[in-house]
């Protein structure tokens, strides 16, 4: 055996040495919990093959609690990071290894996480965290709070940068669930992904509540009922897969266009069963989610938030190729009524679609916000506020299609022709209004219903009066805020012809330091 040979067996064993993480008793505790290790989500995110780690051989620092002893110099210590690919392209990663002091934040996990965060944003791409973690390392104190903060900083540079997207695979709790709130999508899976801000026994010293970790901070309380977190998944695999799938319709980072995915589906396709989604009766729902589907290629719609505010639906798309995000009002729930929670979820959406050169499809079927006490003091002003600034300040393309209800406040919200969109489209069954016709009567005709002797025939004389004038798209048509009225079969051509048509759209804001949006 040559000199060499012996340096090389060297390597070898302490790279062995170091995949081993926290040894091999603790990996099958790790999967006697139903999780994956940190390596195995890694092989299962990545191409095969194109996974390249740095910092392997990084040990952590503490010297105090017995730190200093030779078995606590696991190498690499509690984080994988490096970068590999995902269908070919570019991906930086870290991954939380539980298997090593409970995958907890020391000064040196911290600072490999920062230091491919560096890398993702010098070389443009997204950056993915795989958390699964028992949070600050205990016994560095107030050293590993420092790394915390300065990985909240490198999220906030990066935010709108390069996409980042953080998957819960396990304990995420205290501060540590800043990172990922800071990120642009929150991935947990069922059973196995807890996030809070404190645990189940704080809870009960300070509030006295009874609860357990699921129902405080499990995958559907967040995906359902916070908000925090944007998909769920069944299993580690299927949150890995899922991830994968999302960056499809995204770019690598803002200077450049989501990917082209060619298609086998005909862009002048016509669908004739959109002729005949919207019942006769206008309060009656249909599923808009069906009237997505029914347009977009191969009949894919990667709904976000999907648990969350479902009167309102959001997610991405492909029309002739290209990558799209849809919003749109949801008749099957609430109406499709704007409350605080549809408000803040698409307005994050857009926020994120304009940020990474994603056109933005409208589909509009809205009978304004939602009214009540509740929505009031939960502060619906700011919430609509929020929905209305990320519309108006969006440069990518943006296209609404108005398929029966356009009213009121709502209306102008919704991506109307004067908040900048570029091209507006009405089904024959729009109705634009200041409000629904039941209400508008009770209120412009109030002297006069008193004072009829039949008050109902008259309400309903004038009711279908207001309907016979207000809805349907021409008047709006006649203004010109309706560029143009279309056959509901024709919706999927004409919107790929938009789309072409805005290829090249160039528009910006005013020069300033930053907008001050109603937070
Ligand atoms: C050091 C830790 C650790 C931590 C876990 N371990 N958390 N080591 N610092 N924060 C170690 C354990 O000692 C154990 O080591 C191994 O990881 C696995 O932990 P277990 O408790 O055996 O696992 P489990 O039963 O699955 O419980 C997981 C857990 C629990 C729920 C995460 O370990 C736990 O409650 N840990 C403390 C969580 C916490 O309070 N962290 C601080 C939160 S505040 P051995 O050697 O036995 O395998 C915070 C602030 C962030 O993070 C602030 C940012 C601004």
């Amino acid at each position: 055996m040559t000199e060499l040979d012996s340096k090389i067996a060297e390597l070898r064993a302490k790279r062995e040495q170091g995949r081993l993480g926290g040894g091999q008793d603790r990996i099958e505790r790790q999967h006697k919990a139903g999780k994956l290790t940190a390596r195995e989500r890694l092989e299962i995110l990545l191409d095969p093959g194109s996974f390249r780690e740095v910092d392997a051989f990084v040990v952590q620092r503490a010297r105090d609690f017995g730190m200093d002893a030779p078995e606590n110099q696991i190498l690499g210590d509690s984080v994988v990071t490096g970068w590999g690919t995902i269908e070919g392209r570019l991906v930086y990663v870290y991954s939380q290894d539980f298997t090593v002091f409970g995958g907890s934040l020391s000064e040196v996990h911290a600072q490999k996480i920062v230091k491919i965060m560096q890398m993702a944003m010098k070389n443009g791409a997204p950056i993915i965290g795989l958390n699964d973690s028992g949070g600050a390392r205990i016994q560095e104190g107030v050293v590993s709070l420092d790394g915390y903060a300065s990985i909240f900083l490198h999220n906030t540079l990066a935010s709108g940068v390069v996409p980042q997207l953080s998957a819960i695979m396990g304990p995420c709790a205290g501060g540590a669930v800043y990172s990922p709130a800071l990120t642009d999508f929150i991935f947990m899976v069922k059973d196995t992904s807890h996030m809070f801000v404190t645990g189940p026994d704080v809870i009960k010293q300070v509030t006295h509540e009874d609860v357990t970790k699921e129902v405080l901070g499990g995958a559907m309380t967040h995906n359902a009922i916070s908000g925090v977190s944007h998909l769920a998944a069944d299993t580690e695999e299927d949150c890995l897969f899922l991830l994968r799938e999302l960056l499809s319709y995204i770019p690598q980072n803002n200077m450049e266009d989501p990917p082209y995915v060619p298609t086998g589906d005909d862009p002048l396709r016509t669908e004739e069963a959109l002729d005949t989604i919207i019942p006769d009766n206008p309060n009656k729902p249909y599923d808009m989610k069906e009237v997505i589907r029914l347009i977009v290629d191969d009949r894919r719609f990667f709904e976000i938030h999907e648990h969350y505010a479902p009167n309102i639906v959001v997610g991405f798309a492909r029309l002739g190729g290209h990558s799209v995000g849809i919003v749109a009002n949801q008749p099957a729930v609430l109406a499709g009524v704007l409350d605080i929670a549809a408000s803040e979820k698409a307005a994050r959406f857009i926020r994120f679609c304009d940020a990474f050169n994603v056109p933005i499809i409208t589909f509009e079927d809205v009978p304004g916000f939602m009214p009540g006490v509740a929505q009031e003091h939960g502060g619906i002003i700011r919430s609509g506020a929020k929905l209305l600034f990320a519309y108006c300040e969006a440069t990518v393309p943006k296209i609404t299609v108005v398929t029966r209800k356009a009213y009121g406040g709502a209306y102008c919200v919704m991506n109307s022709k004067a908040i900048r969109s570029d091209l507006n489209l009405a089904w024959p069954t729009a109705e634009f209004a200041v409000m629904g016709p039941e209400g508008a009567v009770n209120i412009i005709f109030r002297r006069a219903l008193a004072e009829a002797d039949d008050p109902d025939a008259l309400r309903a004389e004038l009711v279908a009066d207001y309907r016979e004038r207000f809805a349907n798209p021409y008047v709006a048509a006649a203004r010109g805020d309706i560029d143009d009225i279309i056959e509901p079969r024709d919706t999927r051509p004409r919107l790929i012809n938009a789309l072409e048509m805005l290829r090249n759209k160039r528009d910006s804001n005013p020069p300033r330091k930053h907008a001050n949006m109603p937070l």
